[in-house]
């Protein structure tokens, strides 16, 4: 395995974690990858260095290549913090979600706004920072700059996504009940998954642009009209279906 060039001057201008059914970027050619090591563990996966055009970007599987790890078992810390290592400054977090709003149907893409965080016992900050125990403002939990600039992108790369809601991050790795779902409904969720957090949160405490790109995979439990079960095949099957929109979309994203 080569090591990556600590000495290049060329800046790593995206981050990409994917998630469930994204556990590489077949799109990108690559250049290096690198197995590293950071204060809080290793990441889940090597990192992927790539260039998409003129630009180089850095790829990391959040559940491992293999998806070996839930998503209560991924190390965000390591994750994040290889990424800030290495460089990166604008990070993208892929997730698959349950569509729980009537128009957020499997097949979607989606840019939610906001989050409500329903995980427990993950470790969800780096402690202190040099002004003692962080406690960043996280009012609008994601990047707005990068979420502007995925838009514009979308629209230019004729790609549909669906701007706006909000993102409930359950602990799983069981998918939800009914029950919960309705609450999750009532609270104001209209995405659920299980990686959203503490993923941004730990983004916004190294001061790094986070975004999140959400493929709707499954109807979330109790809102497929047609009562269908939710199977993880189905999920891998949407992401990777949806996944084809994601390079021309980042591409237009990191041409401008
Ligand atoms: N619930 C939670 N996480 C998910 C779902 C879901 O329905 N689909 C994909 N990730």
């Amino acid at each position: 395995m080569t090591t990556w060039d600590s000495t290049s001057t060329d800046p790593i201008a995206l981050a990409v974690i994917g998630g469930t059914g994204l556990y590489k970027l077949d799109w990108i050619d690559t250049v290096q990858r690198q197995s590293v090591e950071t204060p809080y563990g290793q990441p889940s996966s090597p990192l992927v260095f790539g260039r998409l055009g003129d630009v180089q970007i850095v790829f990391l599987a959040r559940h491992g290549e293999h998806h070996q790890l839930a998503p209560h078992q991924v190390n965000y810390r390591a994750n994040l913090w290889a990424l800030h290592q290495v460089g990166a400054q604008q990070v993208l977090g892929i997730n698959s979600v349950g569509g729980i709003r009537a128009d957020l149907r499997p097949g979607t893409l989606a840019l939610p706004e906001q989050i409500i965080d329903y995980t427990w016992g993950r470790s969800s900050s780096f402690g202190k920072g040099a002004e003692g125990v962080l406690h960043v403002d996280f009012t609008n939990p994601y990047s707005s700059a990068l979420r502007s600039r995925l838009c514009a992108a979308a629209g230019q790369a004729g790609v549909d996504l669906a701007e706006g809601g909000c993102y409930g991050a359950t602990q799983g790795p069981r998918l939800e009940t009914r029950a919960e779902i309705t609450r999750l409904r009532r609270d104001g969720c209209d995405l659920v998954g299980m990686t959203g957090m503490p993923e941004a949160a730990l983004a916004r405490e190294l001061g790094l642009d986070y975004a999140c790109l959400a493929i709707v995979a499954n109807w979330a439990a109790g809102c497929d009209p047609e009562h269908r079960e939710i199977t993880f095949a189905e999920v891998q099957s949407i992401v990777v279906e949806v996944s084809a929109d994601i390079p021309g979309l980042l591409a237009a994203l990191l041409r401008d």
